[in-house]
């Protein structure tokens, strides 16, 4: 990521390299920042097919919840955007669509089978702990860089991904039990 220096030759001095050390930082601070608010605009529409395609009333609702909270996310990004003095604006984040891409193909591949649900909480789960990197990240780059406000803001979503991530862990004992109970009862 770090690009490369245009002269091989041009000499660093210590305090040069004091003084360019911010501005990489708030570089990779707005990268990042575009980064995830790609992310979350895709998790956006990527919601309400996971909570259409799953078995368990309680998964759908932990969906349907987690899709009103990233609305807010993406409101809380637009105020980091601005407080920048920047236009809000995602840039495609392969790491998103990727992981987005793997829910599909298992709501695809395992439509109306028992193990669906394991399945489409072990990829909200992965979604959740991509923001959770993300997010701590961001969280302590607007600390290093002096800003108070934005890295509240960064935290207070970290918060919220991380209480989901929580809720999706206690679902998946009680989804995946349900579902060994189904394929025990159709072995038998
Ligand atoms: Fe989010
Ligand atoms: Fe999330």
């Amino acid at each position: 990521m770090a690009k490369r220096a245009k002269k091989r030759t041009s000499k660093k001095s210590s305090t040069g390299r004091a003084r360019q050390a911010p501005k990489m930082l708030s570089d990779l601070f707005l990268e990042t920042l575009k980064d995830i608010y790609f992310a979350e605009n895709k998790i956006i529409k990527t919601l309400p097919k996971m909570a259409k395609a799953a078995n368990s009333k309680e998964l759908a609702a932990a969906f349907n919840k987690h899709l009103r909270e990233t609305q807010g996310q993406v409101k809380r990004l637009d105020q980091i955007f601005k407080m920048l003095g920047k236009p809000a604006r995602g840039k495609p984040c392969e790491a998103i669509n990727g992981i987005t891409d793997e829910g599909a193909e298992i709501m695809k591949e395992f439509k109306n089978a028992p193990a669906l649900d394991a399945g489409l909480l072990a990829a909200a789960q992965a979604v959740e702990h991509y923001e959770i990197s993300r997010y701590g990240t961001l969280r302590t780059w607007a600390e290093e860089l002096g800003m108070q406000d934005a890295a509240k803001l960064l935290q207070a979503t970290l918060d919220e991904e991380e209480a989901t991530d929580h809720a999706l862990t206690e679902l998946a004992t009680s989804v995946i039990n349900l579902e060994a109970e189904e394929e025990y009862r159709q072995a038998a």
